[in-house]
């Protein structure tokens, strides 16, 4: 359901969401790709780890989750005794949308001896028929620690599944979902912008394809980029992800120049992810205001999908990812 703020007209909604933070003992959480401004008044900015971590240790007693709803599901996974706002509660993800939990019951039964590390980008169903749940920043050294002889399917991205198959040498089984967004690079158009700065390094999100992720001096998570761009030599580096974080980048490092990848017309506009886009500052003011929309899950599938969300706390911790703290 989707809110629709309406007479909104005249309020200083900075300060509207200031007082009801307060009123509410409220915490906002919001990810990289979200809209500067959503950024800028956020307790705390993070990649998908890190708003987990966040979600799970927050003495808050409203969580407003300025991402999109599998965020705010995990949020509510790991914190069932606060209540979850979601500023719009259509901001979904392509990756969920391409992962069914029945055809993905299915394909696990077709697939007895496997066991099923799941990216986090996906429904509260699908965690609960998985074993593992990653992320980006958690992948990595969360596939390292399963023996290299125990089978594992891999979903719902191929493309960091397809990534993590060829750097660590496994054989994951793949299920066939992209992200729309990070699909949408071009490579002749990453090529081109190459060429006119040779000296800048790439950075890719492992959610990009292989075609764009081979160019890239570095491939990691929202929080590993981020990292990236404060510690590289050189002053300009092109960024194959999605052109929010660059947000964080100028403010972080003011002095070094950050270019969005190019999509296929040349303009980095296609890669703006629509889901996120819909979070805006009103949206963020009525979910305050009402402590609605709400995320609500029943109980036996929360209890089965946190332990899939556990399993990868306990197995990610030394992991990169510890935040940016929003401007106050
Ligand atoms: P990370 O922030 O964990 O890198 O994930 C990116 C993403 O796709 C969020 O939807
Ligand atoms: Fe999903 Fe891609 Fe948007 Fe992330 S950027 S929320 S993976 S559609």
């Amino acid at each position: 359901m989707t809110v629709q703020p309406t007479n909104l007209a005249g309020l200083d909604l900075r300060a509207e969401i200031d007082r009801l933070r307060k009123e509410r003992n409220a915490v906002i959480l919001a990810h990289y790709y979200q809209k500067p401004e959503l950024q800028d008044l956020a307790d705390f900015v993070g990649d998908s780890l890190e708003l987990s971590r966040k979600a799970a240790e927050t003495d808050a007693e409203v969580i407003a989750f300025c991402g999109v709803k599998f965020m705010a599901d995990t949020a509510k996974i790991l914190s069932p005794d606060k209540i979850v706002v979601l500023p719009d509660m259509e901001a979904g993800c392509s990756l969920e949308d391409s992962c069914p939990p029945e055809k993905f019951a299915a394909f696990r039964k077709a697939h007895p001896d496997h066991i099923a590390l799941t990216y986090i980008n996906c429904s509260t169903e699908v965690k609960a028929l998985s074993d593992v749940i990653v992320t980006s920043s958690s992948a990595e050294t969360i596939l390292q620690q399963i023996p290299e002889s125990q089978p594992i399917i891999f979903g719902p991205d191929r493309h960091l599944g397809g990534y993590l198959n060829r750097k660590f040498k496994r054989d994951m089984l793949l299920w066939p979902g992209v992200c729309i967004v990070h699909e949408a690079f071009s490579e002749t158009e990453l090529l081109k912008l190459r060429a006119q700065h040779p000296d800048a390094p790439i950075a890719a999100h492992p959610e990009c394809p292989p075609h764009i992720v081979d160019h890239a001096d570095y491939v990691g998570s929202t929080s590993g980029i981020l990292q990236f761009a404060k510690t590289m030599p050189g002053d300009t580096l092109i960024v194959a992800t999605e052109p929010h974080i660059i947000h964080q980048m100028e403010r972080a490092i003011p002095e070094k120049t950050f270019i969005g990848a190019p999509g296929a017309d040349g303009n980095c506009n296609c890669n703006i992810c629509p889901y996120m886009a819909l979070n805006t500052m009103e949206k963020l003011y009525v979910a305050l205001r009402d402590l609605e929309p709400r995320i609500e899950i029943d109980e036996p599938l929360r209890l089965a999908a946190k332990k899939s969300l556990d399993k990868m706390l306990e197995m990610a911790s030394g992991t990169i990812g510890k935040g940016d703290l929003g401007a106050r």
